[in-house]
């Protein structure tokens, strides 16, 4: 079964060993309740990496609802019991004091990327992820790090904190793992009703289509004012936002005249679900 590390004194001494060895370390940071989703991010670490660490914290700093926070499934010998047969060498469960000590006052904060789309309607959210994945990628010393294309603006605002800190790693992105029906896995999916969960996955489908109709080039935002309209009738309480971004940089775009993401943030009762889908000119 995969060993469970607590300290960040113990995580040092075991990834200094194994870099003595030569081998090279990736970090998978999660938030626990693991699904396919996390471990295809497991296994795509196990693949380029010799020795892979998950990390499992529940960041409360990113969580601008404290509802939300209290809600969020925790987990952790379940999720053990998850990890141990793909092979993930670590699970670094920190306590409290590890991360935020008595006294803690530094903030990382990563302007453009993370300004508007969740940026808009989650106030400080990705300061905390920025400030919790920067001290992750600094205690782990890890050499590559994996994150899901689920959480597309996420995965912008950790490369550019990288990038900008001169943290040595490599961000891999890893695709977005769907239920048959098209639903995107997340841990917020177990708290849908069973009539939610029905309408849930017509959320990506609406972008899949949305994207496939923007592929002329035409004028985007008529084709996504009417998938916003469709959505609410499919009963969606709310779209948050459902936008034409670039891929490379995220900025708004108002047609498909390059490779681009469709995103969108949707309430289904009090549930917040996100998704996005590449979108290619033709
Ligand atoms: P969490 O929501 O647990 O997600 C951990 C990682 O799993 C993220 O990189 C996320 O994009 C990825 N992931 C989630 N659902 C996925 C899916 N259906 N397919 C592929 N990858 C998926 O994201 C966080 O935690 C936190 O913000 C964290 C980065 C750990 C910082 O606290």
């Amino acid at each position: 079964s995969v060993p469970i590390v607590r300290t960040l004194a113990e995580l040092r001494s075991t990834v200094a060993g194994w870099r003595r060895e030569g081998l090279k370390v990736g970090v998978v940071p999660t938030m626990g309740a693991l699904h396919e989703g996390h471990l295809s991010l497991v296994r795509a670490a196990l693949e380029q990496a010799d020795r892979v660490v998950v990390t499992l914290f529940v960041n409360p700093k990113q969580f601008n609802n404290p509802a939300d926070l209290a809600a969020y499934p925790r987990t952790e010998k379940e999720d053990a019991e998850k990890l141990s047969p793909v092979g993930a060498h670590m699970l670094y469960v920190p306590d409290a004091e590890e991360i935020y000590p008595e006294g803690f006052s530094t903030t990382v904060s990563v302007s453009g990327v993370s300004e508007g789309l969740c940026g808009a309607h989650r106030p400080g959210h990705f300061d905390g992820v920025a400030t919790i994945v920067a001290k992750l990628f600094l205690q782990t010393g890890a050499d590559m790090a994996f994150f899901g294309e689920k959480d597309f603006q996420q995965l912008h605002v950790v490369k550019r904190m990288a990038r900008d800190l001169d943290i040595p790693i490599t961000i891999v992105p890893c695709p977005t793992v769907r239920e048959a029906d098209g639903l995107a896995l997340s841990s917020r999916n177990v708290r849908l009703s069973s009539q939610d969960r029905a309408i849930a996955p017509k959320l990506a489908q609406a972008l899949f289509a949305a994207a496939e109709k923007l592929r002329d080039g035409r004028l985007a935002k008529p084709v996504l004012d009417e998938a916003v309209k469709a959505l609410e009738d499919a009963g969606f309480r709310e779209v948050e936002y459902l936008e034409l971004r670039a891929e490379d940089n995220l900025q708004p775009i108002d047609r498909l005249d390059r490779p681009a993401r469709l995103l969108a943030a949707v309430f289904l009762r009090e549930v917040r679900l996100i998704d996005n889908v590449p979108a290619q000119p033709s």
